[in-house]
């Protein structure tokens, strides 16, 4: 199936609704690839960072050649980058997914990874600097998809502060001919997303004037706490590969990201939730992203319980673990995208984290959630945590990936 969406040196998501590169969705393809070809899994990667950005930004989409049938294409971002890419980026996987190839090869993955190294930590330096230019220890995003979260209600309070101007380019949206509307983000977000796309085409894609007066910026637990795993990850990478030169800036880096997740805890909830960063307004319930404080190894003991506890409760709430958004909450949607279902890719990172906290009773029932959910109901992009029903695009590369790797190489990867 992954080869099934195989475009020659780079994998589509899916046929149709997704038919370019993205980011992360590369990354974790790769972990799949890997056990099946590894040359071709170092290929998705290496492929990856040829389209990163001189400032050190791999963006979220590389557009390799145009294709009609997906909105917003390369047309509405104009980069004026070659390959031409979307206009920002995605949660920064890579680090990680680099030291699990690593971790699962041989002296030859070593060498491939430092050949890439210098590149990711530029990736790395252009977050700490492009999405926490005052050093605050909080990486900002400055649209819903840099989280990767697309629709998740997280990005309302950001969402609904935008005001679509009346000069907004009139569009036609493709998603929907592909998929049933109600799975997908409605009409109003989606003039929003857009309206933030045309501020940084007409700021030409300035990150400091995007930070400074862009129509959204927000704190989301999903990067925060991926982008401190990445620096852990990259750094455990630096230690095999004896460049010891870069030790200390990557420490730093862990450090000032671990203090600033603090900023993210919501005492309301006993939770973290993702943040405006300009008004400091919270959101008002936990997300598959939450989760994550396990995977980036942040939080006291006591804000550790906490999580814990939510955790419980809310598997406790729906037959299928990890939903995209906390089922006792008024805003919760099983079928509609980030706004209930459960996604595996997050899972795979969840189940990480939970299993280097030693809570291998959460993370096993995670693990039977994500198999059985693929082996019951298909290589779908995202699944109903009620019911299990597979929605979305279907012969989904990450689905597939997480489902290769976890069936070739799970004791590894709860290890390293
Ligand atoms: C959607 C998802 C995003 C993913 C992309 C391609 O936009 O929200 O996380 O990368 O599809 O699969």
């Amino acid at each position: 199936m992954i080869q099934g969406n195989d475009r020659g040196g780079y994998t589509v998501p899916t046929r149709r609704l997704y038919p370019y590169q993205w980011n992360w969705d590369s990354c974790f393809t790769a972990l799949g690839l890997y056990h099946v070809d590894r040359d071709r899994a170092w290929l998705e990667l290496t492929g990856l960072l040829d389209a990163q950005w001189d400032d050190g930004m791999v963006p979220h989409i590389v557009f390799r050649k145009n294709d009609p049938d997906y909105f917003p294409g390369p047309a509405m971002w104009q980069t004026g980058t070659k390959p031409p890419t979307s206009g920002h980026s995605q949660p920064p996987v890579l680090a990680s997914v680099l030291r699990q190839l690593v971790e699962m090869g041989g002296a030859d993955d070593l060498e491939k990874a430092r050949s890439l190294f210098s590149k990711v930590l530029r990736y790395h330096r252009w977050f700490a600097t492009a999405r926490d230019p005052d050093a605050k220890g909080v990486i900002a995003i400055i649209h819903p998809w840099e989280s990767g979260r697309d629709n998740c209600p997280d990005w309302d309070i950001g969402m609904n502060a935008i005001s679509v101007p009346d000069n907004l380019e009139r569009y036609a949206r493709r998603d929907t001919a592909h998929v049933q509307s109600d799975q997908r983000p409605t009409h109003e977000q989606y003039d929003r997303y857009l309206t933030i796309v045309q501020f940084g085409r007409e700021a030409s894609w300035n990150h400091e004037m995007i930070y400074r007066n862009g129509p959204f910026l927000m704190a989301d637990p999903g990067i925060q706490f991926i982008f401190l795993r990445a620096n852990r990850d990259l750094l455990s990478l630096a230690r095999q590969l004896d460049l010891e030169q870069h030790y200390s800036e990557i420490q730093d880096l862990i450090h000032r990201f671990s203090e600033g997740s603090a900023w993210l805890w919501n005492d309301a909830v006993g939770g973290y939730c993702a943040r405006d960063i300009r008004t400091g307004e919270f959101s008002s319930a936990m997300t598959n992203a939450s989760m994550l404080c396990f995977y980036g190894q942040v939080g006291t003991d006591e804000q550790n319980q906490s999580m814990t506890a939510h955790c419980r409760r809310i598997l406790s709430l729906c037959k299928y673990g990890m939903p995209s958004w906390d089922p006792s909450h008024a805003a919760f949607e099983s079928q509609r995208y980030w706004r209930g279902p459960v996604w595996v890719i997050m899972n795979h990172m969840i189940i990480k984290g939970l299993s280097d906290a030693g809570e291998t009773d959460l993370a096993e029932r995670l693990r039977a959630d994500t198999k059985q959910l693929i082996e019951m109901h298909g290589m779908a992009e995202y699944f109903d945590p009620v019911d299990g029903t597979g929605l979305g695009g279907m012969d989904f590369s990450w689905t597939a990936a997480i489902y290769l790797h976890h069936l070739h190489a799970y004791e590894l990867s709860v290890e390293s």
